[in-house]
């Protein structure tokens, strides 16, 4: 069954906000002006001028299918990433706002909020980090940082090392040897 078929089957295809304008005419408009409302869509919210805060924990789907289908989206069991509201540990409307305009602030492809810094942090980390490879940082980093990179990662054979941040890439680019290619020839 296609993703449009039993999009339409269910009977809730994705509310998205209306696209926000990002220029008038031939003039592009600022970031600091699009701050004020981009990706927020009145309609979806009674009409309020700005978002409201939404308090909630989860949202309510129209039926069954299409909470299965949401669920399965946000877990990556299906491409194409949540297709609609599901649970605020995984999207909401005033995260998915904040996202919107740091990724337009930040001219990113793409932007996501934590609640915390070592939660971007340590997402960031084991998103990224493999059993064996080395983690190359400048030193000092933040404390909980430094743990979480030796005493936590390093139970998972991801041994540290230091560097200043200038010699960084230098330096990891030689403790990471393409495939093929031994430390002698080089
Ligand atoms: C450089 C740096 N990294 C990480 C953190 C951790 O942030 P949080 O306390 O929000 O987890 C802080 C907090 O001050 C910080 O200054």
């Amino acid at each position: 069954m296609s993703q449009e078929n039993e999009s339409e089957l269910s009977g809730t295809p994705h509310r998205r906000p209306a696209p926000s304008p990002t220029s008038i005419g031939n003039h592009k408009i600022k970031p600091a002006t699009l701050m004020m409302g981009y990706g927020f869509d009145p309609a979806l919210s009674e009409g309020s001028l700005k978002p409201p805060v939404f308090l909630t924990s989860t949202f309510v789907f129209e039926n069954a299918a299409a909470g299965k289908r949401f669920f399965e989206g946000v877990t990556g069991k299906r491409p194409g990433g949540a297709e609609g509201l599901i649970y605020s540990r995984f999207n909401g409307p005033n995260q998915e706002i904040l996202e919107d305009r740091l990724s337009v602030w930040e001219e990113a492809d793409d932007a996501l909020a934590f609640s915390s810094g070592m939660a971007a942090i340590a997402t960031l980390l084991l998103t990224f980090v493999q059993p064996g490879d080395v983690v190359v940082h400048s030193g000092p980093l933040y404390a909980a940082t430094e743990t979480l990179i030796a005493k936590i990662l390093g139970r998972f054979e991801c041994p540290t090392s230091t560097s200043p941040p200038v010699r960084r890439v230098r330096r990891s680019t030689r403790l990471s040897p393409a495939p093929g290619t031994s430390a002698e020839s080089r």
